[in-house]
């Protein structure tokens, strides 16, 4: 059994992720809809692809508003009002309130170009390099109040080269992201995501549970 997911998809840049998601459903291999694309920066990339997709987007600029909470309050009514269901970041640059995640309890996710939790924060493709690591990858976790640090919900490696460098890993890297972050989408959409605290270190897991068939 398998749910439509009904997406909002945030950027900031080149917008690839998003791409391979608008791509993903075109070719029927994933059962979602994005049902708006908001980009926070004028000139994203992210913009264009979703409009030549035929998809609703909107620039909310988040210059345009005083405090986050404002900007954040804005994004949450654009996304609500187009019936959004799950907030999917993809390159997106701003940390979200907790006022915003409670409105998406559970509901937003976001990829990470390493293997979290090592590498969050910005340039994680940098940092693997200059840790001199041989493996590192993406993540797609559910997003919480911190940087980076919400419960790991699927990661992908990528082997480090001797001879790598950023431009060449992040080739790798971003590929690894567009297969990944598709593959999840699927896999919430057809099965049931539970969120556990461990009550002592308070640290959140969550585990992907196979929706029972309706028959
Ligand atoms: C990706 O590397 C993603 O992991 C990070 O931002 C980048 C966005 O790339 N959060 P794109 O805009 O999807 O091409």
């Amino acid at each position: 059994m398998t749910a439509t997911l009904k997406l909002g998809v945030l950027a900031s840049g080149n917008g690839s992720n998003l791409q391979a998601i608008i791509d993903a459903i075109g070719r029927g291999e994933l059962d979602a809809s994005i049902e708006l694309v908001i980009v926070n920066e004028p000139n994203a990339k992210a913009f264009e692809r979703a409009q030549a997709a035929g998809i609703s987007v909107q620039r909310i600029l988040h210059r345009d508003f005083p405090t986050r909470e404002a900007f954040d309050q804005k994004l949450a009514q654009a996304l609500v009002g187009a019936g959004v269901q799950w907030v999917v970041l993809a390159g997106f640059m701003r940390l979200l309130t907790q006022a915003f995640l409670d409105q998406f309890a559970d509901r937003v996710i976001n990829i990470h170009p390493a293997l979290l939790p090592a590498f969050p924060g910005v340039r994680g493709i940098r940092q693997a390099l200059d840790a001199g690591v041989k493996v590192t990858g993406c993540t797609v976790h559910l997003v919480d109040h911190g940087v980076d640090s919400g419960p790991i919900l699927a990661q992908s490696t990528v082997a480090v080269r001797d001879d790598d460098d950023e431009a060449s890993l992040a080739t790798r890297v971003h590929e690894a992201e567009h297969q990944l972050y598709v593959a999840t989408l699927q896999r919430l959409g057809s099965h049931k995501l539970v969120v556990t605290r461990d009550p002592i270190s308070k640290q959140a897991h969550a585990t992907l549970h196979p929706l029972e068939d309706s028959k």
